[in-house]
């Protein structure tokens, strides 16, 4: 099938029409480099913390490090979502200390001297001295509060208290095709974290392209037979136009003949979620991005919502939630390791694949990469990074 790497002539395909070099190699492995992302897009963005479910309960809370800032995500007694800096204002010691956890009062104390903070607004409400020094004003020493945000279920945070919420701005992908999923009606069912061996951009830039998917996933090449074409949208390809309406999901998209969903057999057990659109049958997945921390990839019976943050400079840690409606984790006949299964599969193959393009950067004349026709969202991760990089 040469045809599919002529030369692009058709104005009208998605694709990439002139070369575009990619990012310098040095950008993901530079550890200066790697501190300019950090202070230029990571502190400068909205991240993901987790699903609303996970943080139901008052007084439960989330911790997640942004580099070298710890957060304390918490549901206030009055269930009001909260962050603040996971650090005392005595001498600066972490308070929480454990990922995840639900406090035993309303107060957080600190385990080093044990003052204690509201967990309601982060207030100082004692300290253990048997006096306070003249001067000394409680008031003066709330904890650091950061901004959060919540979209459909989905818990968000900003290291700047002040930063405007928005989450038609923050998800940059296709959120309005996610509008008959029951995002926020869903509960956590399974997650799996994991540590990545590449920069948190070489796994969006893979994220960003089919090119690899027939040799790096035949499972899900086989479920979405387009992807057997190094494509994610049939209009990628110059010619398109002759594959509108097309039954064959190889030129139009969509999941195999007879698929339900993205699990292991394919099936939905039943579970289908019920307001999906003929559309959404169609396209048989949708997804939503916030850069840089997460998307969410909806499935016909389930949602998948994968948070990244980098550990460093070529470390990244991956979490998966799979989220489900509460009946469907509740049925006895629903198997979630069908779909647990099939996306730990899909996402360590793409690890493993990141991981292969994370040593092979450090070749000293590799100045940059290049950028073939289908890879137009890859183009556009890159032109995020720089854009957020020049302010
Ligand atoms: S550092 Fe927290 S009480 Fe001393
Ligand atoms: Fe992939």
């Amino acid at each position: 099938m040469s045809h599919h790497r002529s030369k692009p002539s058709d104005a009208t395909h998605l694709g990439l029409k002139e070369v575009e070099h990619a990012l310098p190699a040095a950008w993901y492995y530079d550890p200066a480099q790697y501190a300019n992302e950090m202070q230029g897009i990571w502190q400068k963005s909205w991240l993901y913390v987790c699903h609303a479910s996970a943080l139901a309960e008052p007084l439960s809370y989330r911790t997640m490090e942004i580099g070298d800032q710890n957060i304390v995500v918490i549901r206030g007694s009055d269930g009001r979502l909260r962050g603040f800096h996971n650090a005392c204002r005595h001498r600066g010691s972490i308070l929480c200390t454990e990922r995840e956890g639900k406090l035993s009062s309303k107060l957080m104390v600190c385990p080093y001297h044990q003052w204690s903070y509201a967990a309601d607004d982060g207030r100082l409400v004692r300290t253990t001295s048997f006096a306070e020094p003249a001067g000394f004003e409680k008031a003066d020493y709330p904890l650091f509060p950061v901004a959060v945000g919540e979209w459909r279920g989905c818990i968000f945070i900003h290291l700047d208290p002040d930063a405007a919420w928005s989450p038609e701005r923050t998800f940059n992908r296709t959120p309005e095709n996610m509008k008959n999923y029951p995002l926020e009606d869903l509960v956590v069912g399974h997650t799996w974290r994991t540590v990545m061996d590449c920069n948190w951009k070489t796994f969006w830039e893979n994220f960003n392209e089919c090119l690899h998917c027939p040799n790096i996933h035949p499972e899900l090449g086989d479920l979405v037979p387009l992807f057997q074409r190094r494509i994610v949208n049939f209009r990628d390809e110059p010619g398109w136009e002759a594959d509108v309406g097309s039954e064959d999901p190889k030129r139009s998209g969509g999941l195999k003949k007879g698929a339900e969903t993205w699990s292991m057999d394919y099936s939905a057990q039943g579970k289908v979620f019920e307001n999906l659109s003929e559309e959404d049958h169609a396209r048989g997945y949708t997804y939503a991005t916030s850069l840089p921390s997460v998307f969410v990839g909806a499935y016909p019976d389930h949602i998948r919502a994968v948070r990244l943050l980098p550990l460093g400079p070529e470390q990244t840690e991956l979490v998966s939630e799979w989220l489900f409606l509460p009946e469907t984790l509740n049925a006895p006949d629903y198997d979630i390791r069908n779909v647990v299964d099939f996306g730990i599969l899909v996402m360590q193959q793409d690890i493993d694949a990141c991981d292969l393009n994370q040593r092979g950067l450090h070749a000293a004349p590799l100045k940059q990469g290049v950028l073939m026709p289908e890879e137009y969202y890859v183009k556009s991760f890159q032109d995020w990074v720089r854009r957020k990089l020049s302010g």
